[in-house]
Protein backbone atom coordinates (compact mmCIF):
# COMPACT_ATOMS: atom_id res chain seq x y z
CA UNK A 1 0.00 0.00 0.00
CA UNK A 2 2.60 2.39 1.47
CA UNK A 3 4.78 1.70 -2.29
CA UNK A 4 1.86 2.24 -4.55
CA UNK A 5 1.35 5.75 -2.63
CA UNK A 6 4.92 6.51 -3.15
CA UNK A 7 4.66 5.74 -6.66
CA UNK A 8 1.31 7.69 -7.18
CA UNK A 9 3.36 10.83 -5.18
CA UNK A 10 6.28 9.87 -7.61
CA UNK A 11 4.52 10.45 -10.64
CA UNK A 12 4.09 14.23 -11.56
CA UNK A 13 7.78 15.16 -10.43
CA UNK A 14 8.77 12.32 -13.03
CA UNK A 15 6.10 12.93 -15.75
CA UNK A 16 6.35 16.96 -15.89
CA UNK A 17 10.49 16.72 -16.87
CA UNK A 18 9.84 14.21 -19.39
CA UNK A 19 7.01 16.10 -20.81
CA UNK A 20 8.83 19.48 -20.92
CA UNK A 21 11.78 17.67 -22.72
CA UNK A 22 9.29 16.29 -25.14
CA UNK A 23 7.35 19.68 -25.98
CA UNK A 24 11.37 21.87 -26.44
CA UNK A 25 12.52 18.72 -28.32
CA UNK A 26 9.67 18.43 -30.95
CA UNK A 27 7.85 22.02 -30.05
CA UNK A 28 10.18 24.30 -32.20
CA UNK A 29 8.01 27.27 -33.36
CA UNK A 30 5.11 25.27 -33.58
CA UNK A 31 1.30 25.28 -32.26
CA UNK A 32 1.20 23.28 -29.11
CA UNK A 33 -1.17 21.36 -30.46
CA UNK A 34 0.35 20.27 -33.11
CA UNK A 35 3.22 18.56 -31.20
CA UNK A 36 3.08 14.84 -32.03
CA UNK A 37 1.05 13.34 -29.04
CA UNK A 38 1.46 16.59 -26.80
CA UNK A 39 -1.29 18.53 -28.10
CA UNK A 40 -4.15 16.61 -25.65
CA UNK A 41 -2.57 17.05 -22.63
CA UNK A 42 -1.72 20.65 -24.01
CA UNK A 43 -5.82 21.03 -24.56
CA UNK A 44 -6.49 19.59 -21.08
CA UNK A 45 -3.93 21.99 -19.27
CA UNK A 46 -5.36 24.55 -20.81
CA UNK A 47 -9.19 23.64 -20.61
CA UNK A 48 -8.46 23.67 -16.48
CA UNK A 49 -6.69 26.57 -16.45
CA UNK A 50 -9.33 28.54 -18.13
CA UNK A 51 -11.91 26.70 -15.78
CA UNK A 52 -10.13 27.74 -12.56
CA UNK A 53 -8.87 31.32 -13.42
CA UNK A 54 -12.27 32.31 -14.91
CA UNK A 55 -14.37 30.83 -12.16
CA UNK A 56 -14.51 33.29 -9.73
CA UNK A 57 -14.62 36.38 -12.15
CA UNK A 58 -17.79 34.42 -13.75
CA UNK A 59 -19.24 33.73 -10.25
CA UNK A 60 -19.18 37.12 -9.42
CA UNK A 61 -21.39 38.77 -12.48
CA UNK A 62 -23.68 36.00 -12.73
CA UNK A 63 -24.39 36.62 -8.86
CA UNK A 64 -24.74 40.04 -10.09
CA UNK A 65 -26.41 39.41 -13.10
CA UNK A 66 -29.09 37.77 -11.33
CA UNK A 67 -29.61 39.86 -8.11
CA UNK A 68 -30.08 42.97 -11.04
CA UNK A 69 -31.95 41.23 -13.29
CA UNK A 70 -34.28 39.80 -9.93
CA UNK A 71 -36.23 43.53 -10.15
CA UNK A 72 -35.93 44.26 -14.27
CA UNK A 73 -35.49 40.69 -16.25
CA UNK A 74 -32.70 41.35 -18.13
CA UNK A 75 -33.47 39.85 -21.30
CA UNK A 76 -37.58 40.50 -21.53
CA UNK A 77 -38.52 40.78 -24.81
CA UNK A 78 -34.97 39.05 -26.40
CA UNK A 79 -35.74 36.17 -29.16
CA UNK A 80 -33.42 33.36 -28.80
CA UNK A 81 -33.23 30.22 -31.35
CA UNK A 82 -31.20 27.49 -30.16
CA UNK A 83 -30.46 24.60 -30.69
CA UNK A 84 -29.83 21.12 -28.74
CA UNK A 85 -31.10 22.45 -25.64
CA UNK A 86 -33.07 19.23 -24.58
CA UNK A 87 -30.30 18.11 -22.71
CA UNK A 88 -26.37 18.61 -21.61
CA UNK A 89 -24.92 22.23 -22.20
CA UNK A 90 -27.73 23.49 -24.33
CA UNK A 91 -30.31 23.07 -21.47
CA UNK A 92 -27.76 24.71 -19.00
CA UNK A 93 -27.75 27.59 -21.71
CA UNK A 94 -31.79 27.72 -21.81
CA UNK A 95 -32.14 27.76 -18.17
CA UNK A 96 -30.56 30.74 -17.83
CA UNK A 97 -31.76 32.75 -20.53
CA UNK A 98 -35.51 31.53 -19.65
CA UNK A 99 -34.67 32.57 -15.83
CA UNK A 100 -33.58 35.98 -17.18
CA UNK A 101 -36.81 36.72 -19.37
CA UNK A 102 -35.93 35.34 -22.95
CA UNK A 103 -38.21 33.82 -25.44
CA UNK A 104 -37.25 30.38 -26.51
CA UNK A 105 -37.09 28.85 -29.78
CA UNK A 106 -35.92 25.22 -29.28
CA UNK A 107 -35.57 22.79 -32.49
CA UNK A 108 -34.62 19.85 -31.10
CA UNK A 109 -35.28 16.50 -32.64
CA UNK A 110 -37.61 13.67 -30.47
CA UNK A 111 -38.31 16.15 -28.07
CA UNK A 112 -41.51 16.59 -26.79
CA UNK A 113 -42.85 20.07 -25.84
CA UNK A 114 -44.43 19.66 -22.25
CA UNK A 115 -41.31 18.02 -21.18
CA UNK A 116 -38.47 20.70 -22.40
CA UNK A 117 -40.92 23.61 -21.28
CA UNK A 118 -40.46 21.33 -17.57
CA UNK A 119 -37.14 21.10 -17.61
CA UNK A 120 -36.03 24.50 -18.74
CA UNK A 121 -38.47 26.05 -16.26
CA UNK A 122 -37.27 23.84 -13.89
CA UNK A 123 -33.53 24.62 -14.80
CA UNK A 124 -34.41 28.35 -14.27
CA UNK A 125 -35.63 28.09 -11.16
CA UNK A 126 -32.81 26.03 -9.60
CA UNK A 127 -30.29 28.50 -11.32
CA UNK A 128 -32.06 31.69 -10.17
CA UNK A 129 -32.06 30.20 -6.63
CA UNK A 130 -28.41 29.06 -6.65
CA UNK A 131 -27.01 32.52 -7.73
CA UNK A 132 -29.81 34.95 -6.48
CA UNK A 133 -28.33 36.36 -3.11
CA UNK A 134 -31.62 37.14 -0.72
CA UNK A 135 -32.81 35.40 1.66
CA UNK A 136 -36.75 34.93 0.76
CA UNK A 137 -35.07 33.36 -2.46
CA UNK A 138 -37.56 31.40 -3.59
CA UNK A 139 -40.48 34.00 -3.93
CA UNK A 140 -38.06 36.38 -5.62
CA UNK A 141 -37.21 33.21 -8.05
CA UNK A 142 -41.04 32.22 -8.45
CA UNK A 143 -41.84 35.57 -9.58
CA UNK A 144 -38.56 36.24 -11.73
CA UNK A 145 -38.78 32.97 -13.46
CA UNK A 146 -42.67 33.53 -14.01
CA UNK A 147 -45.87 31.21 -13.93
CA UNK A 148 -46.31 27.73 -15.23
CA UNK A 149 -48.42 29.18 -17.66
CA UNK A 150 -46.19 31.70 -19.13
CA UNK A 151 -43.69 28.82 -21.03
CA UNK A 152 -46.73 28.30 -23.51
CA UNK A 153 -45.67 32.33 -24.59
CA UNK A 154 -42.17 31.75 -23.95
CA UNK A 155 -40.98 28.66 -25.14
CA UNK A 156 -42.17 26.46 -28.26
CA UNK A 157 -40.38 23.46 -29.53
CA UNK A 158 -39.86 22.67 -33.12
CA UNK A 159 -38.93 19.03 -34.57
CA UNK A 160 -35.35 19.25 -36.21
CA UNK A 161 -32.58 16.50 -37.01
CA UNK A 162 -29.65 18.37 -38.41
CA UNK A 163 -28.48 15.24 -39.77
CA UNK A 164 -30.83 15.64 -42.34
CA UNK A 165 -30.95 18.71 -44.76
CA UNK A 166 -35.06 17.81 -45.56
CA UNK A 167 -35.83 17.95 -41.92
CA UNK A 168 -34.17 21.05 -41.05
CA UNK A 169 -35.61 22.22 -44.42
CA UNK A 170 -39.04 20.82 -42.85
CA UNK A 171 -38.37 23.26 -40.01
CA UNK A 172 -37.70 26.10 -41.99
CA UNK A 173 -41.42 25.39 -43.42
CA UNK A 174 -42.55 25.56 -40.09
CA UNK A 175 -41.08 28.35 -38.59
CA UNK A 176 -42.16 30.69 -41.75
CA UNK A 177 -45.77 29.34 -40.97
CA UNK A 178 -45.45 29.90 -37.19
CA UNK A 179 -44.16 33.67 -37.80
CA UNK A 180 -47.63 34.08 -40.44
CA UNK A 181 -49.86 33.39 -37.22
CA UNK A 182 -50.61 35.54 -34.27
CA UNK A 183 -48.46 34.65 -31.00
CA UNK A 184 -45.33 34.45 -29.68
CA UNK A 185 -44.02 35.97 -33.41
CA UNK A 186 -45.70 39.08 -33.65
CA UNK A 187 -46.04 41.28 -36.46
CA UNK A 188 -42.73 43.62 -36.79
CA UNK A 189 -40.84 40.88 -34.53
CA UNK A 190 -40.01 38.46 -37.25
CA UNK A 191 -36.19 38.12 -35.98
CA UNK A 192 -34.18 36.55 -33.29
CA UNK A 193 -32.01 38.77 -31.10
CA UNK A 194 -29.70 35.51 -30.75
CA UNK A 195 -29.37 32.46 -33.08
CA UNK A 196 -27.03 29.80 -30.83
CA UNK A 197 -26.07 26.94 -32.67
CA UNK A 198 -25.42 24.33 -30.18
CA UNK A 199 -26.51 20.98 -31.48
CA UNK A 200 -23.51 18.50 -31.84
CA UNK A 201 -22.63 15.01 -32.03
CA UNK A 202 -19.38 12.55 -31.20
CA UNK A 203 -20.45 9.33 -32.70
CA UNK A 204 -17.99 7.01 -31.81
CA UNK A 205 -19.71 3.87 -32.49
CA UNK A 206 -18.21 3.47 -36.13
CA UNK A 207 -19.04 5.41 -39.28
CA UNK A 208 -22.99 6.87 -39.78
CA UNK A 209 -24.02 7.84 -43.06
CA UNK A 210 -26.88 10.46 -43.16
CA UNK A 211 -29.75 10.42 -46.20
CA UNK A 212 -27.28 12.95 -48.26
CA UNK A 213 -24.38 10.85 -47.89
CA UNK A 214 -22.70 12.72 -45.36
CA UNK A 215 -20.68 11.66 -42.60
CA UNK A 216 -22.95 11.90 -39.29
CA UNK A 217 -20.57 14.15 -37.37
CA UNK A 218 -19.93 16.08 -40.29
CA UNK A 219 -23.52 16.93 -40.86
CA UNK A 220 -24.98 17.44 -37.82
CA UNK A 221 -21.96 19.23 -36.72
CA UNK A 222 -21.47 21.63 -39.37
CA UNK A 223 -23.86 21.15 -42.31
CA UNK A 224 -26.99 20.86 -40.71
CA UNK A 225 -25.55 24.17 -38.25
CA UNK A 226 -24.44 25.89 -41.58
CA UNK A 227 -27.86 25.04 -43.55
CA UNK A 228 -29.98 26.29 -40.62
CA UNK A 229 -27.46 29.25 -40.67
CA UNK A 230 -27.83 30.14 -43.99
CA UNK A 231 -32.12 30.00 -43.87
CA UNK A 232 -31.93 32.39 -40.79
CA UNK A 233 -29.46 35.22 -42.99
CA UNK A 234 -30.98 34.12 -46.24
CA UNK A 235 -34.66 34.71 -44.98
CA UNK A 236 -33.76 38.03 -43.37
CA UNK A 237 -34.84 36.70 -39.68
CA UNK A 238 -31.47 37.82 -38.01
CA UNK A 239 -31.46 41.46 -37.29
CA UNK A 240 -28.49 43.77 -39.42
CA UNK A 241 -26.00 45.20 -37.50
CA UNK A 242 -27.98 43.65 -33.85
CA UNK A 243 -28.09 40.08 -34.09
CA UNK A 244 -25.41 37.78 -32.51
CA UNK A 245 -24.41 34.14 -34.17
CA UNK A 246 -23.61 32.01 -31.43
CA UNK A 247 -21.40 28.93 -32.27
CA UNK A 248 -20.58 26.36 -29.96
CA UNK A 249 -17.16 25.13 -31.47
CA UNK A 250 -14.66 22.88 -29.37
CA UNK A 251 -10.71 23.46 -27.97
CA UNK A 252 -10.74 20.10 -30.17
CA UNK A 253 -10.73 22.40 -33.25
CA UNK A 254 -7.55 22.46 -32.82
CA UNK A 255 -6.33 19.52 -32.64
CA UNK A 256 -7.48 18.66 -36.28
CA UNK A 257 -5.20 18.08 -39.08
CA UNK A 258 -5.57 21.32 -41.38
CA UNK A 259 -8.20 21.05 -43.67
CA UNK A 260 -6.60 20.62 -46.87
CA UNK A 261 -4.03 17.81 -45.44
CA UNK A 262 -7.22 15.85 -43.94
CA UNK A 263 -8.67 15.91 -47.41
CA UNK A 264 -5.40 15.26 -49.38
CA UNK A 265 -4.51 11.98 -46.50
CA UNK A 266 -7.96 10.60 -47.51
CA UNK A 267 -8.00 11.01 -50.87
CA UNK A 268 -11.44 12.76 -50.83
CA UNK A 269 -13.08 16.11 -51.89
CA UNK A 270 -14.42 18.74 -49.08
CA UNK A 271 -17.76 17.08 -47.86
CA UNK A 272 -16.58 13.50 -49.15
CA UNK A 273 -17.37 11.30 -45.72
CA UNK A 274 -14.21 9.40 -44.79
CA UNK A 275 -12.74 7.25 -41.76
CA UNK A 276 -12.19 4.34 -40.65
CA UNK A 277 -14.54 3.87 -37.80
CA UNK A 278 -13.98 4.03 -33.93
CA UNK A 279 -10.30 4.30 -34.56
CA UNK A 280 -10.60 7.69 -35.94
CA UNK A 281 -13.85 8.51 -34.74
CA UNK A 282 -11.96 11.38 -32.49
CA UNK A 283 -9.79 13.20 -35.47
CA UNK A 284 -13.62 13.70 -37.20
CA UNK A 285 -15.24 15.20 -34.86
CA UNK A 286 -12.05 17.85 -34.09
CA UNK A 287 -11.91 17.96 -38.20
CA UNK A 288 -15.79 18.87 -38.18
CA UNK A 289 -15.29 21.49 -35.71
CA UNK A 290 -12.28 22.59 -37.52
CA UNK A 291 -14.03 23.26 -40.73
CA UNK A 292 -17.27 25.20 -38.11
CA UNK A 293 -14.67 27.20 -37.05
CA UNK A 294 -13.56 28.16 -40.54
CA UNK A 295 -16.93 28.93 -41.71
CA UNK A 296 -17.66 31.12 -38.66
CA UNK A 297 -15.08 32.95 -39.02
CA UNK A 298 -14.94 33.20 -42.85
CA UNK A 299 -18.57 34.68 -42.98
CA UNK A 300 -17.57 36.91 -39.86
CA UNK A 301 -14.39 38.45 -41.58
CA UNK A 302 -15.75 38.10 -45.06
CA UNK A 303 -19.31 37.82 -46.35
CA UNK A 304 -21.05 39.54 -43.50
CA UNK A 305 -18.49 41.46 -41.99
CA UNK A 306 -20.35 44.73 -39.84
CA UNK A 307 -23.64 42.92 -40.17
CA UNK A 308 -23.45 40.66 -36.76
CA UNK A 309 -21.82 39.63 -34.54
CA UNK A 310 -20.35 36.15 -35.31
CA UNK A 311 -18.86 34.62 -31.47
CA UNK A 312 -17.52 31.68 -32.05
CA UNK A 313 -16.56 29.77 -28.60
CA UNK A 314 -15.24 27.15 -26.99
CA UNK A 315 -16.79 26.24 -24.48
CA UNK A 316 -14.17 23.81 -22.08
CA UNK A 317 -15.06 20.56 -20.97
CA UNK A 318 -18.48 19.89 -19.98
CA UNK A 319 -20.82 16.88 -17.45
CA UNK A 320 -22.94 16.88 -20.87
CA UNK A 321 -24.24 12.90 -22.46
CA UNK A 322 -21.97 14.21 -25.53
CA UNK A 323 -20.22 10.64 -24.73
CA UNK A 324 -23.01 8.18 -24.49
CA UNK A 325 -22.66 7.35 -27.79
CA UNK A 326 -19.41 5.54 -27.64
CA UNK A 327 -19.48 1.70 -27.16
CA UNK A 328 -20.51 0.03 -24.23
CA UNK A 329 -18.29 0.13 -21.46
CA UNK A 330 -16.79 3.82 -22.54
CA UNK A 331 -20.74 4.89 -22.97
CA UNK A 332 -21.19 4.57 -19.03
CA UNK A 333 -17.50 5.35 -17.75
CA UNK A 334 -16.88 8.26 -19.56
CA UNK A 335 -20.33 10.64 -18.89
CA UNK A 336 -19.48 9.30 -14.82
CA UNK A 337 -16.27 10.74 -14.96
CA UNK A 338 -17.89 13.55 -17.00
CA UNK A 339 -20.00 14.21 -14.14
CA UNK A 340 -17.57 14.15 -11.05
CA UNK A 341 -14.86 16.00 -13.28
CA UNK A 342 -16.15 18.55 -15.43
CA UNK A 343 -18.55 21.69 -14.83
CA UNK A 344 -22.41 20.90 -15.06
CA UNK A 345 -24.16 22.71 -17.64
CA UNK A 346 -25.51 24.94 -15.49
CA UNK A 347 -22.03 26.76 -14.76
CA UNK A 348 -20.49 26.03 -17.96
CA UNK A 349 -23.15 27.92 -19.92
CA UNK A 350 -22.91 31.05 -17.79
CA UNK A 351 -20.45 32.35 -20.68
CA UNK A 352 -23.12 32.20 -23.33
CA UNK A 353 -25.86 33.72 -20.68
CA UNK A 354 -22.85 36.59 -20.47
CA UNK A 355 -22.77 37.04 -24.54
CA UNK A 356 -26.55 37.14 -24.89
CA UNK A 357 -26.89 39.84 -22.12
CA UNK A 358 -24.27 41.81 -22.90
CA UNK A 359 -24.36 43.29 -25.72
CA UNK A 360 -22.14 46.44 -25.50
CA UNK A 361 -19.54 44.01 -25.26
CA UNK A 362 -20.41 41.13 -27.31
CA UNK A 363 -22.84 43.06 -29.89
CA UNK A 364 -21.97 44.35 -33.08
CA UNK A 365 -20.28 47.85 -32.98
CA UNK A 366 -18.67 49.53 -35.34
CA UNK A 367 -14.70 49.10 -35.46
CA UNK A 368 -14.82 45.67 -34.01
CA UNK A 369 -14.36 42.60 -35.46
CA UNK A 370 -17.76 40.95 -36.35
CA UNK A 371 -15.60 36.95 -36.07
CA UNK A 372 -14.66 37.13 -32.99
CA UNK A 373 -13.00 33.50 -31.06
CA UNK A 374 -13.45 32.80 -27.50
CA UNK A 375 -12.30 30.20 -25.08
CA UNK A 376 -14.68 30.36 -22.28
CA UNK A 377 -14.63 33.95 -21.15
CA UNK A 378 -11.47 34.92 -22.88
CA UNK A 379 -10.85 36.54 -26.17
CA UNK A 380 -8.78 34.51 -27.73
CA UNK A 381 -7.08 32.99 -31.31
CA UNK A 382 -8.61 30.17 -33.23
CA UNK A 383 -6.45 27.52 -35.07
CA UNK A 384 -4.81 29.90 -37.44
CA UNK A 385 -6.02 27.82 -40.09
CA UNK A 386 -9.60 29.37 -39.41
CA UNK A 387 -8.18 32.68 -39.70
CA UNK A 388 -6.89 31.91 -43.33
CA UNK A 389 -8.66 33.76 -45.55
CA UNK A 390 -7.87 31.48 -48.74
CA UNK A 391 -9.03 28.18 -46.39
CA UNK A 392 -12.15 30.45 -45.49
CA UNK A 393 -13.41 31.30 -48.90
CA UNK A 394 -12.42 27.22 -49.93
CA UNK A 395 -14.77 26.53 -47.29
CA UNK A 396 -17.77 28.98 -47.59
CA UNK A 397 -17.49 28.02 -51.15
CA UNK A 398 -17.53 24.62 -50.77
CA UNK A 399 -20.34 24.47 -48.37
CA UNK A 400 -22.39 27.02 -50.65
CA UNK A 401 -21.87 23.98 -53.31
CA UNK A 402 -22.76 20.94 -50.91
CA UNK A 403 -26.01 22.94 -49.51
CA UNK A 404 -27.35 23.78 -53.42
CA UNK A 405 -26.43 19.77 -54.45
CA UNK A 406 -27.53 18.50 -50.80
CA UNK A 407 -25.63 15.55 -51.84
CA UNK A 408 -21.75 14.47 -50.25
CA UNK A 409 -19.47 13.49 -53.00
CA UNK A 410 -18.21 10.04 -53.16
CA UNK A 411 -16.07 8.88 -50.14
CA UNK A 412 -13.93 6.74 -48.87
CA UNK A 413 -15.04 4.91 -45.54
CA UNK A 414 -12.81 1.65 -44.80
CA UNK A 415 -14.82 0.27 -42.27
CA UNK A 416 -18.25 1.20 -40.23
N1 LIG B 1 -19.16 18.20 -23.36
C1 LIG B 1 -17.99 18.76 -23.55
O1 LIG B 1 -17.04 18.51 -22.80
C2 LIG B 1 -17.78 19.73 -24.69
C3 LIG B 1 -16.52 20.30 -24.86
C4 LIG B 1 -16.33 21.21 -25.89
C5 LIG B 1 -17.38 21.54 -26.73
N2 LIG B 1 -18.61 20.96 -26.54
C6 LIG B 1 -19.67 21.37 -27.46
O2 LIG B 1 -20.82 21.77 -26.71
C7 LIG B 1 -21.99 21.58 -27.51
C8 LIG B 1 -23.06 20.85 -26.73
O3 LIG B 1 -22.65 19.51 -26.53
P1 LIG B 1 -22.94 18.73 -25.17
O4 LIG B 1 -21.62 18.43 -24.56
O5 LIG B 1 -23.98 19.40 -24.37
O6 LIG B 1 -23.50 17.36 -25.76
P2 LIG B 1 -24.84 16.54 -25.48
O7 LIG B 1 -25.14 16.50 -24.03
O8 LIG B 1 -24.67 15.26 -26.21
O9 LIG B 1 -25.95 17.43 -26.20
C9 LIG B 1 -25.96 17.54 -27.60
C10 LIG B 1 -27.25 18.15 -28.07
O10 LIG B 1 -27.22 18.13 -29.51
C11 LIG B 1 -28.39 17.49 -29.97
N3 LIG B 1 -28.23 16.77 -31.22
C12 LIG B 1 -27.35 15.78 -31.52
N4 LIG B 1 -27.58 15.32 -32.76
C13 LIG B 1 -28.63 16.03 -33.25
C14 LIG B 1 -29.35 16.00 -34.47
N5 LIG B 1 -29.08 15.12 -35.44
N6 LIG B 1 -30.37 16.89 -34.65
C15 LIG B 1 -30.69 17.75 -33.67
N7 LIG B 1 -30.06 17.82 -32.48
C16 LIG B 1 -29.05 16.95 -32.27
C17 LIG B 1 -28.75 16.50 -28.87
O11 LIG B 1 -30.11 16.11 -29.01
P3 LIG B 1 -30.59 14.55 -28.93
O12 LIG B 1 -31.12 14.38 -27.55
O13 LIG B 1 -31.62 14.45 -29.97
O14 LIG B 1 -29.39 13.69 -29.18
C18 LIG B 1 -28.46 17.34 -27.64
O15 LIG B 1 -29.53 18.19 -27.36
C19 LIG B 1 -21.52 20.84 -28.77
O16 LIG B 1 -21.37 21.75 -29.82
C20 LIG B 1 -20.18 20.26 -28.36
O17 LIG B 1 -19.33 20.03 -29.45
C21 LIG B 1 -18.83 20.07 -25.54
Amino acid sequence: MGILLLSILALPPLVFPIYSWYVLKYGGGREPFDIPLTGFFHLLVEDFDIIFKDREGVDKWTREFYDNANTNRALEGKRVLLTGSNKGFGSGIAGHLYASGATLYLPCRRCNQTELRRLVRSNALSYCEFYVSSNNKRDKCLKMVGPEEETATRLETFDMDLSDLDSIDNFTQALKARMATPGMFQTGYHQFDAFISNAALISAGGIEITKQGFEAMFAVNFVGAARLLDFLIENGLLKKGESQIISITSQDHRLSLPIEEHLKAHGVTFGAPFGRGISDAMPRYDYSKLVLTTYIMGLGMQDYAGDYAFLDICPGPIASEIASNTPWPLNVIVPAGMRVVFPSPMVASIPILRMVADGEAFGVKPGRPSARHFQLTREASPRKDALDPRLQRMVIDQTKLLLKTRKAPEGKVTGM
